[in-house]
């Protein structure tokens, strides 16, 4: 693991949303963990912005159907890739750098009985652990922000596809670039590595050799999802101190309000970008 990996796995150990803190708040709203259906964890175990819907327009980007195998990078606790399995009847494998993310993901994959349909796998996703060719598509969610080679990580993406996959993923991007001391706050605070504009992720895209099929700027949307997120971890963060697990703090509130007001003036923002390996 790369140093800066070890950064980004050490960020998610203290993440807000995790495995024990999805499980307390299930047991104390229906009185016990059993039986728990996948659909009663879609309200708290998607780390990503817009939730279900997201997974719904990534899945139709990446054409996803049925019986597919699927390759969910940087698949954090396996949200997304449980909606896939369980929605669609894909079958996902997860990748992830983080121990606890890997975990976790494991313990809810099992809880809701999908633990043949859903394989979280500890590992980079510049140096996947996969052989060549044996996905039909792949996704990511805000993700690629903690990646600090990103051409490594597509050219990965492109290298386990089948020729025809689709690649479809939404991230982090710069409109503007940022003075080296807001960058650095970026860095310390959100384990954010790099951030490209749209134009040198569809170019990083091309030279990887895919396709670009489709690439929307989704700046505005983010700065009003963004919002909503920020009151729900100051929420969850008073949660968590109350049920004894990791809270991030003022200071991570504090740059998440930062973050939100860079989004709703442009400096940095969102893309979804769908990219097709050529047949
Ligand atoms: C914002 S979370 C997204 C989780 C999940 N995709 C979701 O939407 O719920 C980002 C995830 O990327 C993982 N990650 C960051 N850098 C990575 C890397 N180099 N290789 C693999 N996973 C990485 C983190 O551990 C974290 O779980």
């Amino acid at each position: 693991m790369e140093m800066a990996e070890k950064t980004v796995a050490d960020w998610y150990a203290n993440h807000p949303i995790s495995a024990p803190h999805i499980l307390t708040k299930l047991t104390n709203l229906r009185g016990s963990a059993a039986d728990i259906t996948p659909q009663e964890l879609y309200p708290y175990d998607q780390d990503h912005y817009d939730g279900l819907n997201a997974n719904a327009r990534l899945a139709e980007k990446a054409q996803m159907k049925s019986g597919d195998c699927v390759l969910d990078v940087c698949s954090g606790l396996c949200g997304p890739a449980r909606w896939y399995a369980s929605e669609l009847g894909v079958d996902v494998t997860g990748v992830d750098i983080s121990p606890n993310r890997v975990d976790g993901a494991n313990e809810l994959n099992t809880l809701v009985g999908l633990q043949d349909q859903v394989h979280p796998v500890l590992g980079s996703a510049m140096d996947l652990p996969f052989e060549g060719e044996r996905f039909d598509a792949a996704v990511s969610q805000e993700s690629f922000l903690h990646i600090p080679d990103k051409s490594k990580a597509l050219a990965e993406v492109f290298r386990v596809l089948r020729p025809g996959g689709r690649f479809a993923f939404t991230d982090w991007v710069m409109h503007t670039p940022l003075p080296e001391d807001e960058m650095e706050q970026y860095r310390q605070r959100f384990a954010c590595q790099s951030l490209l504009s749209i134009p040198e992720y569809e170019a990083q895209l091309k030279q990887t050799g895919f396709e670009v099929i489709s690439s929307e700027d989704v700046t505005a949307s983010w700065g009003e999802i963004l919002a909503r997120r920020l009151s729900m971890y100051q929420t969850l963060d008073a949660e968590a101190e109350r049920a004894g697990n990791p809270s991030k703090g003022n200071d991570f509130l504090k740059m998440y309000a930062q973050f939100v007001s860079d989004v709703q003036n442009r400096r940095i923002g969102g893309v979804c970008l769908t990219a097709e390996k050529p047949q």
